[in-house]
């Protein structure tokens, strides 16, 4: 079996793509290789996989690609991923998730696929109050320009299936974390300014709610969906750990022996999503598969893992302090 993988250099596709190497699969990687993109993150199993530097919007390179490889599967990561960078410009996001999507789902009908897996997100759902949870049939409700671009990315990729019959699985994750992660995220951003005793910037009051799923989890469900699942379905991806923004950044304050005064108080997100919560019955019955990683687990590892990795990390500073700069405004 080979699978295409697209943005198998990012966060979440290259722990999954090692996964896949690793299982026997043939692997072929295509990947623009954007700011959040980096084959460092696949140097164990260089060698094992075929690379393409390539958009997901170029349709001839791609028919290419497709034609000398022929993929069985295509499992599609590629995405412009961050919720503050579709606030601050949304044309990538349009042109990469919608119409990268799309150009590819195009190929995939043309050629006849086995079966294409279409990473989507919670985010697709909209917010939860304090209380209730998502499942497969909650209505799509996105709020930012990044999860509306995934809503529609996520509705064409079903819309190939029922219209086109095509093979397609939709798979909606929760918040991933672990090694690799960029540092514009939670998580390895309160690492690294804690790690350097600067400010630590949370949105509002730090209130806002997310479901945390460790990210090698993440990678085993969706292997075992290509496994097991069932075409045309939508499977949640959760781990059931929710935890608030301010403890998230507490917990990591504590496992660095940093103190609490680095918090920041700064300016909410516009358009905020309070909470995010996914019922997993649907993939735990159907796949078999639950998260085995809590968070406390999970939070120690990653803190490890960056301080092991520092050189990375400080390789993507450069790049990130103008980033930050625009994100959380001026001396932050
Ligand atoms: P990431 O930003 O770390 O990686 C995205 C990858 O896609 C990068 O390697 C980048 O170079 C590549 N890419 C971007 N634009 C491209 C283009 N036009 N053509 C080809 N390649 C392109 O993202 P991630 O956090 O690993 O997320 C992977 C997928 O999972 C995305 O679809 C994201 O929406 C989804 N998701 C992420 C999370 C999370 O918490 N990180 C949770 C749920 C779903
Ligand atoms: O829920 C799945 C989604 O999770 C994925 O689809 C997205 O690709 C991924 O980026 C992530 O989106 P979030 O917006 O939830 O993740 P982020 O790490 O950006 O923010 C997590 C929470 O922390 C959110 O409530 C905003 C808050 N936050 C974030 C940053 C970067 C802060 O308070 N301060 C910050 O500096």
């Amino acid at each position: 079996m080979k699978l295409l993988i697209t943005g198998g250099a990012g966060f979440i596709g290259s722990e999954f793509t090692k996964l896949a190497v690793k299982s026997g699969f043939g692997v072929v990687v295509v990947d623009k290789l954007t700011y959040a993109g980096d084959l460092e993150r696949l140097k164990e199993v260089d060698g094992k996989f075929v690379f393409y530097k390539s958009d997901i919007t170029n349709r001839e390179f791609l028919e290419h690609i497709f034609k000398s490889e022929k993929p069985d599967i295509v499992v599609h990561f590629a995405a412009e991923s961050h919720v503050d960078r579709s606030i601050l410009d949304a044309t990538p996001f349009i042109d990469t998730n919608i119409k990268g999507t799309q150009t590819l789902l195009d190929i995939a009908k043309d050629i006849k696929i086995e079966l294409f897996i279409n990473i989507a997100t919670d985010e697709v759902y909209g917010e939860l109050g304090k209380n209730g949870q998502f499942s497969e049939t909650s209505p799509l409700n996105p709020n930012s320009p990044y999860s509306v671009s995934k809503a529609s990315a996520d509705m064409l990729g079903r819309a190939y299936h029922r219209t086109f019959e095509l093979p397609v699985i939709t798979l909606r994750p929760s918040n991933n974390y672990g090694p690799w992660q960029y540092p514009e995220k939670l998580i390895p951003v309160v690492i690294l300014k804690a790690l350097n005793n600067e400010k630590i910037p949370v949105y509002g009051k730090g209130e806002n709610i997310r479901e945390w799923l460790y990210v090698s989890d993440c990678a085993e469900a969706i292997l075992m969906t290509i496994k097991k699942g069932k075409s045309g379905e939508i499977y949640n991806i959760g781990s059931g750990f929710e935890k608030r923004n301010i403890d998230v950044v507490k917990t990591i304050l504590k496992i660095l022996d940093k103190p609490e005064s680095l918090i920041s108080f700064v300016k909410d997100r516009p358009g905020h999503d309070f909470r995010y919560s996914l019922n997993t019955e649907k993939i735990q019955k159907e796949i078999g598969w639950k998260a085995k990683t809590t968070f406390e687990e999970g939070i120690e590892k990653s803190v490890k893992w960056y301080l092991d990795n520092l050189d990375w990390v400080n390789r993507k500073l450069k790049h990130l302090r103008n980033y930050w700069k625009s994100v959380y405004g001026e001396g932050k």
